[in-house]
């Protein structure tokens, strides 16, 4: 099935949902437009049960310049905080909701990606890059410093050195780079990204929904915790991620509903 936006776009092919950011001519600057798009998409695909795997590249020679100069910072600064608020939680909702996606993700870097859009790069899961691809944050080169998250992503996935001269300098680094330095999984050339990446969500459709939604979310969450935390956390969320296998839940519903065989409000149902 296909839909498409004015800004973003998707298929959902063999249980792959391909979004694209879709504004090629603005090299697919996220503009407000946009993030109220994307956040429809991912509600849309996050529940259904035709996509196992979502994969976020752009249409074009961009995966995402960043956020739109012109929308995002001069038009709603024009409107006064109550418009930089409105667009800062319609951009950094769509990430944050990526971020802890019901499904796993795989951000797939065909091109340009800068400043912003280190926040739905480090969102998703996995990234693989075309080796022709250049990231940047390139705030330093308009005056700002990194926001939106971006510096916490720099941190998170690159050693300090690293993360300081790429804040400071603006310089990009094309999709090898990005590989050698963590920001994403591989880089591969351009014409093989696809085939990667298919490869890749393809073993990852195969695999257990509820493991694979409890793995990703124990990956983000531990790294803050202590040994014990941590411990603690992996088996609580083991434990809750083997009740939604729980069969028997829906056959005490059954027992019920179906078969009127006993009353949930006066015992249990027969195991
Ligand atoms: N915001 C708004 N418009 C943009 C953006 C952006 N981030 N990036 C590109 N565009 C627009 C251009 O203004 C241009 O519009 P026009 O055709 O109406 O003149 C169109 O997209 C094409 O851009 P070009 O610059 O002509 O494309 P080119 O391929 O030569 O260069 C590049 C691509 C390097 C990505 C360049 O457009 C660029 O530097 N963009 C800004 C990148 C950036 O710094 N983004 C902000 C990061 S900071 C943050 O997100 C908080």
């Amino acid at each position: 099935m296909a839909n498409d936006t004015d800004t973003v776009a998707f298929d959902v092919i063999d249980g792959i949902a391909w979004v694209r950011f879709n504004r090629p001519d603005k090299r697919n600057a996220m503009s407000p437009t946009l993030n109220r798009a994307m956040m429809e998409v991912l509600d849309e695909l996050e529940f259904r049960s035709d996509v196992a795997v979502l994969v976020l590249t752009g249409e074009g020679a961009a995966w995402t310049a960043g956020m739109d100069l012109k929308e995002y910072f001069r038009e709603t600064e024009a409107e006064g905080l109550k418009g930089v608020r409105r667009s800062q939680r319609e951009s950094y909702g769509w990430w944050r909701r990526l971020r802890w996606y019901q499904k796993p993700t795989i951000a797939m870097v065909n091109g340009w990606c800068f400043g912003g859009g280190y926040g739905p790069l480090f969102a998703c899961d996995l990234a693989f890059a075309a080796d022709e691809a250049k990231f940047g944050l390139s705030e330093i080169n308009w005056g700002i410093l990194p926001g939106g998250g971006a510096t916490k992503v720099a941190v998170e996935l690159l050693p300090f050195r690293k993360a300081m001269y790429h804040a400071l300098l603006g310089e990009p680094i094309d999709g090898k780079t990005a590989a050698e330095w963590g920001l994403v999984n591989e880089s591969v050339p351009l014409a093989q990204l696809k085939d990667r990446v298919s490869e890749v969500a393809k073993i990852l459709r195969a695999k257990n929904p509820v493991a694979l939604k409890a793995t990703k979310d124990a990956i983000r969450r531990v790294g803050v915790m202590t040994y014990d935390e941590a411990e603690d956390y992996l088996v609580r969320a083991q434990e809750a991620a083997n009740s939604f296998d729980n069969e028997g839940r829906k056959e005490g519903i059954r027992q019920f509903i179906d078969e009127k065989s006993y009353k949930p409000g006066l015992g249990a149902y027969d195991k």
